[in-house]
């Protein structure tokens, strides 16, 4: 959704399922990059076209394996390539960063990752999820997202998450 069909999506083959199920419901042409290795994504990026979407999607903590997204030099690569960047934080929330904020605030780079996703299903112990991003990245997806909070039910204990998070 957020890449189209002229795009490419950057993944690290060891990504969750969840994001490699994802990247099958775009058009986007997807990438697979050997694990947390920075060489290898910069020879996928270099495979792109220029003018194009570039969106690099990665673990913050990857699940089977426990590594940590090599965070900083992936940055640096999205900024020589001028591609975007989403974590999945899914096993980084509660544990890395400032209170337990996730992998880009660990790296203090919080603001060069684009977008940050999180489930509240792990070390939330509730359901749901949530996604940060830039208000015109949130409205877009508000807007274009075949799935809205409306086809979500919302328990006590998620009300009640949602409330402590605020
Ligand atoms: C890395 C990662 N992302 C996303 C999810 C999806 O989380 P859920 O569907 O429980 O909200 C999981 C769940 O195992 C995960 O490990």
């Amino acid at each position: 959704m957020l890449a189209g069909r002229h795009d490419y999506l950057l993944l690290d083959e060891l990504d969750h399922a969840s994001i490699i199920e994802g990247s099958r419901l775009s058009f986007s042409k997807v990438l697979k990059f050997a694990h947390n290795d920075m060489t290898a994504l910069r020879n996928k990026l270099k495979l792109c076209h220029k003018d194009s979407i570039k969106l690099i999607v990665v673990d913050g903590v990857f699940s089977m394996e426990g590594d940590i997204v090599k965070l900083p030099e992936l940055v640096k690569l999205a900024e020589h390539y001028g591609a975007s960047i989403m974590v999945d934080d899914a096993h980084s929330l509660g544990i890395l960063g400032k209170n337990g904020s996730g992998t880009a605030s660990h790296f203090g780079l919080t603001d060069k990752v684009d977008l940050i996703m999180g489930t509240f299903s792990k070390s939330f112990a509730s359901l749901g999820g949530f996604i940060a991003a830039d208000k015109e990245v949130i409205n877009y997806i508000k807007h274009n997202s075949p799935v809205t909070d409306l086809q979500c039910q919302y328990d006590a204990c998620l009300s009640r998450l949602c409330f402590s998070l605020n």
